[in-house]
């Protein structure tokens, strides 16, 4: 583990999960337990458990949960060591450094600066004179020198090895370029360069380390971009293009775009608040980012079908973390670059003061599908206005627009009111259906729910998880398991990974809780163990449970035919099991 465990569990000690929490959501004691909204999915009543004594949370709606540290991980989008960097700070304590294992430091440490000697490769390779051609396809697009340069902008060889060549020249290996997603190896083992022939776009940290590349064909060929792939130093969800520069704005928003040339585009006019998502649509963690920054943000999305709804969807993701959100429409051309191209800069300006608010975009929407001459079209349009209306939370804002839906229209305020009433009634029932079905379906789940920790067989599993159940009520249990059950017994390999983990921290005379789990289980492995912690303990019974849970196991197993983990002879075991059965077991 690479930070010290008793720098975690002092750390654990000192952050009440519950005053951590708090900090993010309003909790309610209820019983033992505090919930309040999930801050991680989008709910109306609360299914957002914190558990004081146990020291962890567990939604039973989406299924997140893990300890303190997995939570500010996932709330404020931080890996494991910055987010216990992050506890640390607030808390006053130092995390010590020495205890930083070295190989993942130099494991990260070399990638990121085999992602920067990349990078200043495909920029020397751009400027070559041969390379005219790709130089002239920015200048093209209107790029000036200094933007190219600010961006980091350079141009991969058409080559399956130069980049490889010129990377491994400076003493980096093959895995190394594989690991950081600048290489592709086949199924023969044969590594080749990832992006050949594309002009690229270096995808730059908010702390300005270059952890990934675009890279953009110059004919219409197909994929028209090329991204990294998710490396270890790179993940797509948790990072926004240009978030480096954007962060010094002067300004006091931020505009949202849906292109890494829009962004460009933007920056080189003038307005270097402007950010993008990394090929797919907005993130909650992205938007938490951006409200890091910022407390206004303007939406400005592709004019076709695809980015208006894409702008829909972003609308409520950066709503949900307070910020005031805009919606640009660009009148004429395509996206952000090519209006800036034709009409410039201080075109563009003013698109931006006649930007709307979220809600008046949204009416604008609804109404552009009717014809409001027409009378049934006019009662369709208010039924549709009415379920949007119902939805918004502030009652002035609520008032606001109903009276300017009911103008549209063409019927009274109060008629309007009385429609907005009924669908927030049917909206009411409906979430409190889709609530009650998700929080039964959560806690009838058998499987977890990340798919790779599918359990093969689901009895046997079942029992795992009871033993784990009430090893983590009663630590003691360790020690009266010690002849009776092994990790090998268990059929799914991450309870037996938590099992023989409880085993480990209980020798090192450590308490058994979740805390001692987080940074050695990931997200999915966290939530699947939160999840096991928060059904009702097993109060009476506990030996008679454990004997079942034992034996439910051993009959499991029996059945599938698995050898013990030292790899008995499996004609031997056969043998064995058969004179047990005759035996009467
Ligand atoms: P666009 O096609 O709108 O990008 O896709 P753009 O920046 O305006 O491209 P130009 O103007 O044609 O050069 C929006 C974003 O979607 C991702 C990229 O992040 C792109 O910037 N994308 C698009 C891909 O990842 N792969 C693709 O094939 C296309
Ligand atoms: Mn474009």
């Amino acid at each position: 583990m690479p930070i010290d465990q008793s720098f975690l569990d002092e750390l654990t000690a000192r952050c009440d999960i519950v005053d951590v929490v708090s900090r993010y959501v309003p909790l309610k004691r209820q019983g033992a337990n505090y919930f309040g909204l999930c801050p991680f999915h989008n709910e109306k009543s609360p299914s957002f458990s914190v558990s004081p004594d146990k020291q962890f949370f567990h939604c039973f709606g989406c299924g997140a949960g893990g300890g303190v540290i997995s939570f500010i991980m996932r709330a404020e989008g931080l890996e494991f060591r910055d987010a216990v960097q992050h506890l640390a700070d607030q808390c006053g304590l130092v995390v010590p450094e020495e205890q930083r294992d070295p190989r993942a430091a130099n494991r990260r440490t070399r990638t990121l600066a085999l992602l920067k000697d990349c990078a200043r490769f495909y920029y020397d390779t751009l400027w070559k004179p041969e390379n005219a051609a790709v130089q002239q396809y920015f200048a093209r697009r209107g790029l000036t020198r200094k933007t190219m340069n600010r961006f980091g902008l350079g141009y991969a060889p058409d080559s399956f090895g130069a980049t490889m060549d010129a990377m491994l020249a400076k003493g980096y290996t093959k895995d190394e370029l594989v690991d950081a997603g600048l290489a592709v190896r086949n199924e023969r083992g044969h590594c080749y360069d990832k992006f050949r022939n594309r002009v690229m776009f270096p995808i730059i940290d908010i702390r300005g380390q270059v952890i990934a590349f675009g890279g953009r064909v110059m004919d219409d060929s197909k994929p028209k971009y090329l991204n990294s792939p998710e490396t270890f130093v790179f993940h797509k969800s948790r990072n926004l293009f240009a978030l480096n520069l954007a962060k010094k704005t002067d300004r006091d928003y931020f505009i949202l775009a849906e292109g890494y040339m829009d962004v460009i585009a933007l920056h080189q006019a003038g307005f270097d608040c402007a950010v993008a998502s990394l090929g797919t649509s907005l993130t909650e963690e992205q938007a938490r980012m951006i409200a890091r920054h910022t407390k206004q943000i303007i939406i400005s999305y592709d004019a076709d079908g695809a980015g208006q709804a894409a702008a829909q969807r972003a609308i409520d993701i950066l709503k949900k973390c307070d910020l005031q959100v805009r919606v640009l429409r660009i009148p004429g051309a395509k996206d952000p670059d090519e209006f800036i191209r034709e009409k410039g800069p201080d075109a563009f300006r003013r698109l931006i003061e006649r930007s709307e608010g979220h809600n008046a975009y949204r009416l604008e929407q609804i109404a552009a599908k009717y014809d409001l001459e027409e009378d049934d079209q006019r009662i369709a349009f208010l039924q549709d206005a009415a379920r949007l209306l119902a939805t918004f939370e502030n009652a002035v804002e609520r008032e606001v627009y109903q009276g300017r839906a009911a103008q549209m229209a063409g019927v009274t305020p109060d008629a309007m009111a009385q429609e907005v009433k009924r669908q927030t009634a049917i909206l009411r029932k409906q979430r409190k259906k889709v609530e009650h079905r998700e929080i039964r379906s959560a806690a009838q789940r058998v499987q977890p729910q990340d798919k790779r920790l599918r359990y093969e067989d689901v009895h046997s599993a079942r029992a795992e998880e009871g033993i784990l159940s009430l090893i983590f009520a009663d630590n003691t249990w360790i020690d009266r398991l010690a002849d009776k059950i092994e990790p090998s017994d268990f059929s799914a390999p991450v309870l037996a990974k938590i099992f023989a983990h409880a085993r480990t921290l209980w020798e090192q005379g450590g308490v058994v809780s979740i805390a001692g789990f987080e940074g050695y289980l990931d997200e999915g492995e966290l939530a699947l163990l939160s999840g096991i912690l928060s059904r009702p303990p097993i109060l009476t019974g506990q030996e008679q449970a454990m004997a079942d849970y034992i034996a439910i196991i051993r009959r499991c197993r029996a059945r599938r035919g698995d050898t013990p983990a030292g790899g008995e002879d499996p004609l031997l075991a056969l043998a064995k099991q058969k004179a047990k059965n005759v035996g009467g077991q």
